[in-house]
């Protein structure tokens, strides 16, 4: 018999999400690839072979053994869009906006992205590195394994670089994994807040060329509405972007349709998020050009919004939809994949298992890693989570707490809690 590190047993459905290395788009969200009574074995922190307990635990012998207990096992979420890196939160915003403000006018009267800019730039690496680290950990019990991390709150060569690095260490120095992103786009800093050409410039002559020359981030990201970078203003810049090695992501369309969506599908953005006010010409870019979209219900929720994005003309169109928490100090402080399901299905109508593809096998594809994260595949990586649940349609319908039990990362436990489990019958 062979033997393995890690068997974990008496899974009572194993989300396997097996299919393609890639977005699912159309009834393919649907499929979760659902084996009951199952087992899965690991070695050296990827999935060795995976099927029904009788035949796992008939093949392998193991070092260590987890009992599922007869609850769900599937993939770590991966959040494909957070900006975690601040200073200072912004709780204030949230009471001025049940109290009427919204979130432009917020921005526009020194409040909002402006606002973390000021206190990022005077704080000190390490001290930015501490409060990430701290704020980075409550994402693991949430079952969270890998998450993308966007700078735009420095927005000065000096100050994008000091949060690409602390970037950089928190990667190097928490379980989960953080693909870096490049956002000196993100705002007009205020001191160019009357001269947009010269902070363009400052991005396209200086900053792009260190950032990519310091290889501290993947991609580069912009914020594409009409109080920000627009449309023309968003092309040179991700075309000097790309010039620069960066591959691009962005903030597109999320409060007024601008034509975010089309300049992603126009400049092959991996991915466009947000799109609460695409228009149909827009997702029909979209889907011809493969840009996946990541949809942020949470932003829409936490800005006292209702214009959630169309995910389900998306999906009725085959764009591949992505789901993320958008998690930052201002208009989505959310740590939780969880909750995020809970409102995919509740406002924009995505199924149960639509809403799971999105948070993982296609989460991973906005992040070009659907080849080694996202589902749970021979070969993979052992980011695998169990949750305290009767079945995953339980996912969404109970919320406001924890369902996740224990999180595993690349083969090895990174988190667990098994005191408040409840046997379900
Ligand atoms: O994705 N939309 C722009 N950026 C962030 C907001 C960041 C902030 O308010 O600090 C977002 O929602
Ligand atoms: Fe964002």
């Amino acid at each position: 018999m062979k033997k393995v590190d890690l068997i974990i047993d008496n899974c009572k459905e194993l989300l396997t999400l097996k299919g393609a290395n890639r977005a699912r788009t159309g009834s393919e969200m649907n499929d979760l690839g659902i084996i009951t009574n199952a087992a899965i074995a690991v070695s050296d922190g990827k999935i060795i072979d995976y099927g029904k307990e009788s035949e796992i635990l008939a093949k392998y012998d193991f070092n260590e053994h987890i009992d599922a207990d007869n609850n769900i096992v599937m993939p770590g979420f991966v959040d494909p869009h957070t900006h975690p890196v601040f200073y200072s939160t912004r709780e204030n915003e949230f009471e001025m906006r049940i109290t009427g403000k919204n979130y432009v006018e917020i921005s526009q009267s020194g409040g909002g992205i402006r606002c973390s800019i000021n206190s990022v730039r005077q704080a000190g690496e390490e001290e930015l590195f501490q409060l990430a680290q701290q704020r980075i950990k409550k994402l693991i019990p949430c079952g969270t394994t890998t998450i993308e991390a966007k700078s735009g709150y420095g927005l000065s060569t000096e100050s994008e670089l000091k949060m690409l690095r602390v970037i950089k260490r928190l990667n190097e120095s928490l379980p989960l994994d953080i693909v870096p992103t490049f956002m000196g786009a993100h705002e007009f800093p205020v001191e160019f807040k009357d001269d947009h050409e010269g902070y363009i410039k400052l991005l396209i002559d200086e900053m792009l060329p260190y950032v990519a020359q310091a290889e501290l981030a993947e991609y580069f990201d912009i914020f594409t509405e009409e109080h920000v970078y627009n449309i023309d203003e968003s092309r040179r810049l991700m075309q000097a972007a790309r010039a620069n090695g960066f591959k691009l992501r962005m903030h597109a369309d999320e409060i007024k349709p601008i034509g975010g969506a089309e300049l992603a599908a126009e400049m092959k953005a991996v991915s466009a998020d947000h799109l609460g006010a695409c228009s149909d010409a827009g997702i029909k870019a979209m889907q011809k050009q493969g840009v996946i979209a990541t949809l942020l219900p949470g932003t829409i929720f936490s800005l006292g919004m209702k214009s959630y994005a169309r995910a389900r003309d998306m999906i009725d169109a085959g764009v591949a939809v992505a789901l993320a928490t958008d998690y930052n100090p201002g208009s989505c402080n959310c740590d939780s994949m969880q909750f995020i399901i809970t409102l995919a299905c509740l406002q924009m109508k995505m199924t149960v298992a639509e809403a799971i593809t999105a948070a993982t096998i296609n989460a991973a594809a906005a992040l070009e890693r659907a080849d080694i994260i996202g589902s749970l595949e021979i070969g993979k990586q052992a980011d695998i989570i169990i949750l305290d649940m009767p079945s995953y349609k339980f996912l969404p319908y109970h919320f406001g707490s924890n369902n996740v039990t224990r999180v595993i990362k690349k083969g090895k436990t990174i988190w667990s809690d098994l005191s408040s489990r409840i046997i379900f019958h």
